[in-house]
């Protein structure tokens, strides 16, 4: 799994240079913080990556195609967040569901794969039973023993975020799902991190804002939500975007000692 996303840093390279080319000049770092972390009211989790892993399509893609699983499902990923960056900076919004249709038909014709309707229909349909990591379902549970409102905030579309958290057993831990598509442009936008603060009744630097894109929480520190970077490849760099997260864990799990009051 790690080295999946390891290699996957690698084939993002084209997105992460989209995401480079957003980054607006004068950005500031945010400052570590304990006592932000400690004025977190409520959590909003990044859903693709963070909770749930996209890496697990992997086998179903190795399935159908042997030897370019791995291959496939990592263009795959890279092209789905490199169309959202792109039709956002085109001013021309589809949702990630059909983002994430056209990144799998684009990743097939470049490797070269027959991607079959039949083939086409189950991928994306494992996009909606995605494994969640095992640190999701305890983690949550603890914080929400604590008494803490949580949120998924995500680029996906509100149907397809459903059915994951449904699939994954999270779905009664959440107090709400909040879509991009409420506002209809993708992150880094900060008409999406907004929408947390707005739904969630708190003030920016009281949602805390968990994602294992370093990308992710840099747009969200620039909005100035409190930020916790999940960095789920250990020795993974952050993004040089001009922020630094207010605290970096290694697992959801380890997000409820921290707002022990
Ligand atoms: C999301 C993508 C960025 O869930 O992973 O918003």
């Amino acid at each position: 799994m790690a080295t999946d996303r390891r290699e996957f840093m690698k084939v993002a390279g084209s997105a992460a240079a989209a995401v480079s080319a957003m980054s607006a000049a004068g950005v500031a770092s945010a400052a570590e913080s304990p006592a932000r972390i400690k004025s977190i009211k409520a959590f909003a989790f990044d859903a693709y990556g963070t909770l749930f892993d996209v890496f697990s399509v992997t086998a179903l893609c190795e399935q159908l195609f042997p030897g370019k699983g791995n291959a496939l499902a990592q263009l795959w990923r890279a092209k789905q967040l490199q169309y959202s960056l792109l039709r956002s900076l085109m001013g021309r919004h589809k949702d990630f569901w059909q983002l994430t249709d056209d990144g799998l038909v684009f990743a097939s014709k470049s490797l070269k794969l027959d991607l079959t309707p039949e083939k086409r229909k189950r991928l994306m349909e494992a996009y909606l039973s995605l494994t969640a990591f095992p640190d999701v379902k305890p983690g949550l549970e603890a914080l929400k023993k604590q008494g803490l409102r949580l949120a998924i905030l995500s680029n996906g579309e509100p149907r397809m975020l459903e059915a994951a958290a449904k699939s994954a057993g999270i779905d009664s831990l959440l107090d709400t799902i909040i879509s991009v598509e409420e506002v209809k442009i993708f992150k880094v936008s900060p008409r999406v991190y907004n929408l947390g603060p707005e739904r969630m009744k708190v003030n920016n630097a009281e949602l805390g804002f968990v994602s294992s894109n370093s990308w992710d929480v840099n747009g969200a520190a620039s909005a100035g939500l409190t930020t916790l970077w999940i960095q789920r490849s250990p020795g993974e760099p952050p993004e040089e975007l001009g922020f630094t997260a207010d605290r970096v864990v290694s697992a959801i799990t380890d997000l409820a000692p921290l707002v022990r009051g």
